[in-house]
């Protein structure tokens, strides 16, 4: 059985899950774990979170939204774990183990922290030792397989180095983590056609109430062509979020019309609005059904918990031992 791993931060103010999230994370992720020689420890990283998100109120919505969003498509918690990274702190006590093994320079050089320190007002040490808490997420479970996108090349990079480090000094005791980076994953547009994300502000949430669902479909950027006029998919914002949820048939129907003239883009965001609501009926229907009971997500959250933590203390007492610390029972 392979162990697949990963951690989904509980960033941003809104605790919003986007179609970019959806398609490049949720799905494919799900996906993974469904295999039945797979088990997936899927987590979220509420601690990386405080790097950025200072507020109690609004990380405990974050947290609950984003795991809602795991289970309303189907995250099965019974055959995986699934957990607050908080809620097994063995993670920061190996997180200082680590530090004492990363070389200076390799975070200094790590390009998420450049970018971060340029762009945020507040340059914590938390977020110069991001890198390194995300290296104990994964060598505390002796993770074999880590599904990340491409921008967290550099971050897996880091942590294979820091477990063979340590596994050259003290003999075995890590397992060295393989990235899975699918390249083919798509990179959904956001309603200005950059990447979709929550720092543009150009993120459709597939969660929202019909009415303001609707509202931010209808707010997707177009060009100034009038309904007569025909108009060009391949350059198309709503063209191409509607290519990634629609059939052949509906995108060769929406193409034609396109072309015709005579359709407005009105006509083709309510037809995506549409969609959205047709595709994701019941995960719209899940998603709201957990965010009514908080409790259930923080039940099953805790009982992921006391799993993860079963296999993170056997861990933990490897390395104290190798170092020359107590093993805790
Ligand atoms: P954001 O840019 O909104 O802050 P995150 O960086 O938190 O999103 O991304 C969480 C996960 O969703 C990552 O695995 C990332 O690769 C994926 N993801 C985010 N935005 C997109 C997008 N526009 N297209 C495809 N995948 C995306
Ligand atoms: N840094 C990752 C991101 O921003 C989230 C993360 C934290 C993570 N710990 C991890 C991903 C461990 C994979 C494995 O997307």
């Amino acid at each position: 059985m392979a162990r697949i791993l990963t951690g989904i931060q509980s960033s941003g103010e809104s605790g919003e899950v986007h179609l970019g999230n959806i398609l490049g994370a949720i799905a494919p992720g799900v996906k993974l774990s469904q295999k039945s020689d797979n088990e997936a420890f899927f987590f979220i990283a509420d601690l990386h979170s405080l790097t950025t998100v200072k507020d109690a109120e609004i990380r405990r919505q974050n947290v609950r939204a984003v795991a809602a969003a795991w289970l309303a498509f189907g995250f099965d918690t019974e055959k995986n774990v699934f957990y607050r990274q908080s809620d097994v702190p063995e993670v920061c006590e190996l997180t200082w183990y680590l530090n004492c093994f990363t070389p200076f320079p390799m975070l200094a050089n790590a390009h998420s922290f450049k970018d971060k320190s340029e762009n945020l007002a507040d340059v914590n040490a938390g977020l110069f030792d991001y890198p390194v808490l995300m290296a104990a997420d994964i060598i505390l479970y002796d993770a074999a397989y880590v599904p990340v996108g491409k921008d967290q090349k550099q971050h897996l990079e880091m942590t294979r180095d820091i477990a063979s480090s340590f596994n050259h000094k003290y003999g075995d005791t890590f397992v060295v983590p393989e990235p899975l980076i699918d390249e083919k994953v798509m990179l959904v547009p956001g309603t200005d056609g950059r990447k979709m994300s929550k720092s543009y502000n150009n993120y459709l949430n597939i969660f929202l109430p019909e009415k303001q669902l609707r509202k931010a479909v209808m707010r997707i950027e177009t060009d100034s062509r009038a309904l007569e006029e025909s108009k060009v998919p391949e350059t198309c914002n709503v063209f191409a979020l509607y290519s990634l949820l629609a059939d052949e048939d509906q995108l060769k129907n929406m193409r034609k019309n396109y072309l015709a003239g005579n359709y407005g883009y009105g006509h083709a965001k309510q037809e995506l609005f549409e969609l959205i609501l047709e595709k994701y009926k019941g995960e719209r229907e899940n998603y709201a059904i957990l965010m009514n009971s908080p409790e259930k997500i923080d039940a099953l959250l805790k009982i992921g918990a006391e799993k993860a933590r079963k296999v993170a203390i056997p861990v933990l007492n490897r390395v104290r031992e190798k170092l020359g610390y107590n093993s805790n029972a």
